[in-house]
């Protein structure tokens, strides 16, 4: 009951006020400007990605958010940001779009939070272009033995307080799992506690 209603009223403004901090908008800087032409965001938020959107190049936007905070949010966030959204309250699991029907997907921060992942990798997969591109920036699991056990510890606080995320998700893995050819991926620790600021963005394409 207390869960339901932290979930519901609590978890999405705080997940909003964390996806804002430096060093997660740094790393939107790196990947965002690349979407272009027909493109979807998986697990959106509140629409932080926007503002990093290369508006000359993105042609049409579409999201899927399950959260019905964050789904508000994302509407209001493209209102100001000029930008016609066509997002629908539903999770990645099962996407309600055409086979090769996208030339960008673009994911931050989300493949932590999906229970289905390796699902919603190949909805994502099937969805896409054979030219396409999957644009990422995902914390995950640690290359430290000892970062990774503390993942590990944490992982049960995490998911209650952070609406269902992983900290160890090998990001790396469940891409090429859902049958992606990973183009470019860079990693780092980011500032902030270890455990979770273990940072992998890069480009991958649907092998197809
Ligand atoms: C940490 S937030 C990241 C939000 C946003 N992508 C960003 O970069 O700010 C994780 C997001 O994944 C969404 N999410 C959780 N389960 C999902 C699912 N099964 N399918 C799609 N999105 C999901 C959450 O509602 C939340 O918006």
């Amino acid at each position: 009951m207390l869960q339901k209603l932290y979930d519901k009223y609590v978890c999405p403004h705080l997940i909003d006020f964390f996806m804002q901090t430096k060093a997660f908008m740094k790393q939107r800087e790196k990947i965002i400007p690349f979407a272009s032409g027909r493109v979807l965001e998986i697990g959106i938020g509140s629409g932080l990605n926007f503002q990093f959107y290369d508006k000359t190049k993105v042609n049409e936007v579409f999201a899927v958010e399950p959260d019905e905070v964050l789904y508000r949010k994302a509407k209001e966030s493209a209102s100001k940001n000029n930008l016609k959204l066509n997002i629908k309250q539903i999770k990645a699991e099962e996407l309600p779009f055409d086979e090769n029907s996208f030339d960008t997907v673009i994911s931050t921060y989300t493949m932590c939070s999906i229970s289905g992942l390796n699902s919603a990798m190949k909805e994502i997969n099937r969805v896409m272009k054979p030219d396409s591109l999957l644009l990422f920036s995902e914390h995950g699991k640690s290359p430290d033995k000892n970062i990774l056990n503390w993942q590990k510890r944490l992982n049960g606080i995490q998911k209650r307080i952070a609406g269902g995320c992983h900290l160890d998700v090998d990001i790396p893995n469940e891409i090429k799992k859902a049958d992606f050819k990973i183009e470019a991926i860079s990693s780092m620790y980011a500032p902030g506690p270890k455990f979770l600021n273990y940072h992998y963005w890069g480009q991958a394409t649907p092998s197809k």
